[in-house]
């Protein structure tokens, strides 16, 4: 939304009121609604939940608090509208767009204590969860009945599920079982203007209009807090098979997908460059996984029943000469050990402080894009190294440029910054968009325009001022 001079100056003033030692005072509500021990303002809380895992800011929450119910939520909402007060909600923190940053005084809302599991139904095969269940704790809850919880991520052990679904978080298994959004049957949310709406209820057919639960999916907080989510969970997957392939053409990765899929079902398809396989084994002091190196490496996964098939499939992909090389894990501790080669990559590039981007087009466009992305980075910064991954079966490559040892982390960040609206162009003219998996937070929130048409963002303000109509939900993410 745009919000009016007057509501931008209440918020202001409300942000940036300092008390006698100079630190942002804390609105003084909150003692109404939570007791001392669910509220936090020392300055390590502020830091650790302030912020993501994005590095570009500083954290600077006004205070931090945790609720344990959605009565709570709706009722710090309420205050927060009467007086201003912006809030930010803070799953897992694991994400890489800024978009669970508080740098200006806001209050954060962690769903840290709203972390249970609060009901299942095995006929349904629906669990009820409050918004802090953690991704792997629903994944394990789901293996103890047998069944399955398939959207799976590397940051699966600290990503909260409120927070995957305000991101639409999408990851390994998307190829095969999709994304948050396709294991979301209900969502009860509490608005910016302090409604409890509790959307679709774990209905598998509604045709009663608008599905609200899907505008909430991807929103990113900036329309309200999803205080309670139904999860399906899916039947059990087979014993699978983990293939490395080296692929030394970027465009032949995907007639070898092609050729793959159609002799098997995929429950991934992944690749990383030689420079994201050196980095990731150079950091977790992991084996080669080829006895040649090659450009290009794809990951798959298949069940196990279809060996033979995909064995087929290899034989077809090595005779054509797209693949020069292969290895098929022979237990599940190989299958570990080879994901970790794809799991691990993130992590070990971190001591780069990479610029980060997430982006995605049909998969059918992904050689010329990557082609053209590549081009246009190392004519700006031919010194620069560009590490690419990605889940190439679902069209989305994460491009990271790496800081050259000695550049400050402000002179990169703002060359690369020189970049992006060319990248973005890119993106734009390829159909694509901007930001895949990881949001557009506040990372993002300045390029909107290049994924979306005037005409949509009027629709996405409109739908910004009718749920948050105080503009106190998540400001400056998403939507500036
Ligand atoms: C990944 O696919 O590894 C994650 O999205 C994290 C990242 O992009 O670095
Ligand atoms: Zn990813």
């Amino acid at each position: 939304m745009t919000l009016g001079d007057v509501e931008r100056a209440a918020i202001l003033a409300a942000l940036f009121t300092y008390s006698a030692g100079g630190r942002l005072r804390m609105p003084t509500f909150l003692d109404e609604i939570f007791s001392p021990e669910q509220i936090a303002r020392d300055d390590d809380s502020c830091a650790n939940w302030g912020r993501d895992w994005t590095r570009d800011r500083a954290p600077a929450p006004s205070a931090v608090v945790f609720p344990k119910t959605a009565e709570e939520v709706q009722a710090l909402v309420r205050r927060a509208a009467e007086t201003a007060t912006a809030l930010v909600p803070s799953g897992g923190r694991t994400g890489l767009s800024g978009g669970a940053v508080a740098a200006n005084g806001e209050v954060v809302v962690s769903f840290d204590k709203m972390n249970r599991i609060v009901d299942f139904d095995a006929t349904d095969r629906i669990a009820r969860c409050q918004p802090g269940v953690v991704t792997g704790a629903l994944q394990s809850f789901a293996e103890d009945r047998g069944l399955m919880y398939p959207v799976d991520f590397a940051s699966s052990g600290s990503s909260h599920i409120g927070g995957n679904i305000a991101t639409n978080a999408g990851g390994i298994k998307v190829i095969r079982y999709g994304l948050t959004r396709d294991w979301v049957t209900g969502l009860q949310v509490v608005t910016g203007a302090g409604e409890l709406l509790k959307c679709n209820q774990g209905l598998t057919k509604n045709a009663t209009g608008y599905d609200l639960r899907h505008l909430f999916v991807g929103s990113e907080g900036t329309l309200g807090f999803i205080v309670e989510a139904e999860m399906r969970l899916a039947k059990a997957a087979q014993p699978h098979r983990v293939m490395v392939l080296g692929v030394p053409q970027f465009p032949d990765l995907l007639k070898v997908l092609a050729a793959f899929q159609q002799e098997i079902t995929l429950s991934a398809f992944e690749f990383f460059s030689q420079i994201a396989l050196d980095k990731v084994r150079a950091h977790r002091d992991l084996a080669e996984p080829l006895s040649t190196p090659t450009n290009f490496y794809a990951l798959l996964e298949f069940d196990d029943s279809e060996e033979d098939a995909a064995m087929a499939a290899f034989a077809r992909v090595m005779e054509e000469g797209w693949v020069t090389d292969g290895v098929l894990s022979q237990s599940d501790a190989q299958a570990a050990s080879l994901w970790q080669l794809r799991e691990g990559i993130s992590e070990s590039i971190a001591i780069y402080t990479p610029y980060k981007n997430d982006l995605a087009v049909k998969v059918s466009a992904l050689p010329e894009f990557l082609t053209k992305v590549t081009d246009c980075v190392q004519a700006a910064y031919p010194d620069y190294e560009v590490c690419w991954y990605g889940h190439i079966g679902d069209g989305n490559l994460h491009l990271n440029i790496l800081k050259p040892a000695a550049l400050s982390i402000e002179e990169f960040y703002a060359n690369c910054g020189t970049i992006s609206p060319q990248i973005f162009a890119l993106v734009e003219a390829a159909g694509g968009s901007i930001s895949a998996e990881h949001g557009v937070g506040t990372l993002k929130a300045d390029y909107l325009q290049f994924s979306r048409s005037p005409e949509q963002i009027a629709v996405m303000r409109g739908l910004k001022s009718l749920f948050d109509p105080h503009g106190i939900m998540n400001p400056g993410k998403l939507l500036v």
